[in-house]
């Protein structure tokens, strides 16, 4: 079973900045997961449209500047970064699963990607880029059929993972409260891997393995090694 850094090595380190991106290089996470939005044509890395939970700063994202945004403490000192700053980190060495969370975000991406291929050299094979918004997913796959997509959910649907097909996903990311082994299975039998968010515990990483699942987003990169 794969572990996947969730924002980071977000249950040490302050969530989706550079500093939790390192630990998690350093942990030798399968993967990092990080939370896109768009700030005046810029992707940034953060998690909510509200900026007070994750910086010394108040209100909606979308009223700051990026350059304001860029003034903010994320935590120990860390700025909010942007999407090209952790490609350049990451440059490689772990798959960067890259979570749109703002409904403007997909075209950016790939604009950016273009870039980043030319000039950083970034691997398309060492993305997945994943979304609840399932029309961003299909605009992604639309423009670059090469690329991963991962379609989350947090639901247990009738035809459990028939919509992740549709999309053409690599795989399936479910919520831990909702998946059960018929979903694997289901999943399993289309082609899909199966992901699941956020396991933080020995318990829940164990029963996920018997489940069958194929990789768990963690807080605790380093330590799930050892459960
Ligand atoms: O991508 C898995 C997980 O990050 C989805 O939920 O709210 O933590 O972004 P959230
Ligand atoms: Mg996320």
């Amino acid at each position: 079973m794969q572990i996947i850094a969730h924002r980071g090595a977000s249950g040490s380190y302050p969530e989706n900045t550079l500093l939790a991106i390192k630990q998690a290089l350093l942990a030798k996470a399968d993967g990092i997961e990080i939370d896109v939005f768009c700030v005046e044509n810029q992707l940034v890395v953060i998690h909510d449209e509200n900026v007070s939970r994750t910086t010394n700063g108040i209100g909606l994202l979308q009223d700051f500047t990026f350059n304001q945004l860029q003034q903010l403490d994320a935590g120990s000192g860390q700025q909010v970064p942007t999407l090209w700053q952790v490609l350049q980190l990451v440059n490689n060495q772990t798959l960067l699963n890259i979570e749109l969370k703002g409904a403007d975000t997909a075209e950016p991406l790939l604009e950016l990607l273009k870039k980043a291929e030319t000039e950083l050299g970034t691997h398309p094979d060492k993305l997945l880029i994943s979304s609840f918004n399932h029309h961003l997913l299909q605009h992604i796959k639309n423009h670059r059929s090469d690329l991963k997509t991962g379609a989350l959910t947090a639901s247990l649907p009738l035809d459990y993972a028939a919509f992740a097909s549709q999309l053409g996903a690599w795989s399936v990311n479910c919520d831990k409260g909702f998946i059960n082994k018929e979903m694997v299975q289901d999943a399993h039998q289309r082609g899909l891997k199966v992901w699941v968010y956020t396991v933080n515990d020995a318990t829940t990483a164990k029963k996920m393995q018997q489940m069958g699942v194929d990789g768990i987003f963690c807080n605790y990169p380093l330590e799930a090694r050892s459960w």
